[in-house]
């Protein structure tokens, strides 16, 4: 068996855990999982300890493929990360040079941005973008990202893929950017509360066109960026391939809680959520829920982000799809489907 290697960098973030889980589950492949905080090693995935804010010296050699899903963000909004230059920029240069010096059979270096290249936080942008679109005006720690890592490889054996999500779905404790879990607490504190699961977004926010990714079903498109020689120094939007308005989706996501949604009532979450952790800590005992602490369970600033998105936002999939990955997802089946599993693990009640 040709078994390969591959460095999983930000290894127990909303993306970087399924892609250690979907890798782990293949004979062939062997995992390094880096991020600053320890994992739990397993049969061929061994988790690293590094800060990677500060040069890095590897415990390991050989690496075939590196997955970059590490990330920084700065307080404040959600919004704004994508301006939180020199943390990103320096955590990809030390990780990625350091793992090339001791990898001289690296094959492909995977890079997570995502659709802010196009702007889609600052307002309305070019619909459905295309990979070629052009970069929003201004700074984005993407474009520093991109930058270096073209210029590092040019002239090298190994290549390059680099892919766009939007809004992840799926659970990783302590990410400041995932909307499944800001949705299921939010279901959980209403009805606390006796309150409807009401829309929080503001006027116009409900009715745009969104789209989001499943972090399993983005694991399985990085798998194939990683592999396939069509992939080679492209980048890529990787979406459920569909699209949606919340206002539609809504009510299904309410009846997992058996609420009704009543009239849309903007709310800031940030805000109304700031004193709410001694609730969560009473609902964590009453339901016995597991012992996820309130601000590593859910990231509020992400959730008025989205919420608040008052413009269409779509990515247009045309390019995956002829490179050769079809898969696709049911975004509001998901939803459904990651709620109800939320609750089944009793992370939420
Ligand atoms: N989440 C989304 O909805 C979304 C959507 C589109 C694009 N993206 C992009 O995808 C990329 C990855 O984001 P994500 O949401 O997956 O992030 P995430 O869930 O917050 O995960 C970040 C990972 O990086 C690690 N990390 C952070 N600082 C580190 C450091 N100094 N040294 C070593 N490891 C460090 C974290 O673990 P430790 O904290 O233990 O170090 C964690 O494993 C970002 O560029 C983001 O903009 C995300």
């Amino acid at each position: 068996m040709n078994r390969k290697k591959a460095v999983v960098v930000g290894a127990l973030g909303v993306m970087g855990r399924y892609i250690v889980d979907r890798l782990a589950a293949l004979p062939d492949w062997e995992v390094i999982g880096i991020s600053r905080r320890q994992g739990t090693d397993r049969p061929r995935v061994r988790y690293v300890s590094a800060d990677l804010l500060a040069p890095y010296t590897p415990d390991f050699d050989g690496a075939t493929h590196v997955f970059y899903a590490a990330f920084q963000a700065s307080a404040g909004k959600a919004a704004d990360y994508a301006s939180n230059i020199a943390p990103n920029r320096d955590m990809l240069v030390h990780a990625v040079s350091a793992i090339e010096r001791v990898s001289p059979a690296l094959e492909r270096v995977v890079l997570i941005t995502g659709t802010k290249y196009y702007g889609t936080h600052l307002g309305p942008y070019r619909t459905p973008a295309r990979e070629s679109d052009p970069r929003h005006p201004g700074q984005n720690y993407y474009f520093d990202q991109i930058d270096w890592l073209t210029g590092f490889q040019r002239g090298k054996r190994w290549t390059w893929a680099e892919l766009r999500p939007q809004t992840l779905c799926g659970f990783a404790p302590g990410t400041a950017m995932s909307i499944v879990p800001v949705i299921a607490v939010y279901a959980a504190m209403m009805k606390e509360l006796g309150r409807p699961f009401a829309w929080p977004g503001k006027p116009g926010s409900g009715t745009s066109i969104y789209q989001v990714t499943d972090s399993g079903h983005f694991a399985d498109a990085a798998l194939w960026a990683a592999t396939d020689a069509r992939c080679a120094n492209q980048a890529y939007n990787i979406t459920n391939g569909d699209y949606f308005r919340w206002r539609d989706i809504w009510p299904a996501l309410g009846q997992v809680f058996g609420m009704d949604c009543g009239e849309p009532a903007p709310l800031s979450l940030t805000a109304f959520m700031a004193d709410k952790a001694p609730l969560w800590d009473a609902m964590v005992k009453k339901y016995a829920l597991k012992p996820h602490r309130f601000d590593e369970v859910v990231a509020w600033p992400f959730g008025d982000y989205v919420f608040n998105t008052t413009w269409d936002v779509m990515s247009n999939l045309t390019k995956s799809r002829q490179h050769g990955f079809h898969a696709v997802v049911d975004s509001e089946a998901m939803f459904v489907r990651l709620l109800t599993q939320f609750r089944r693990e009793r992370i939420v009640p």
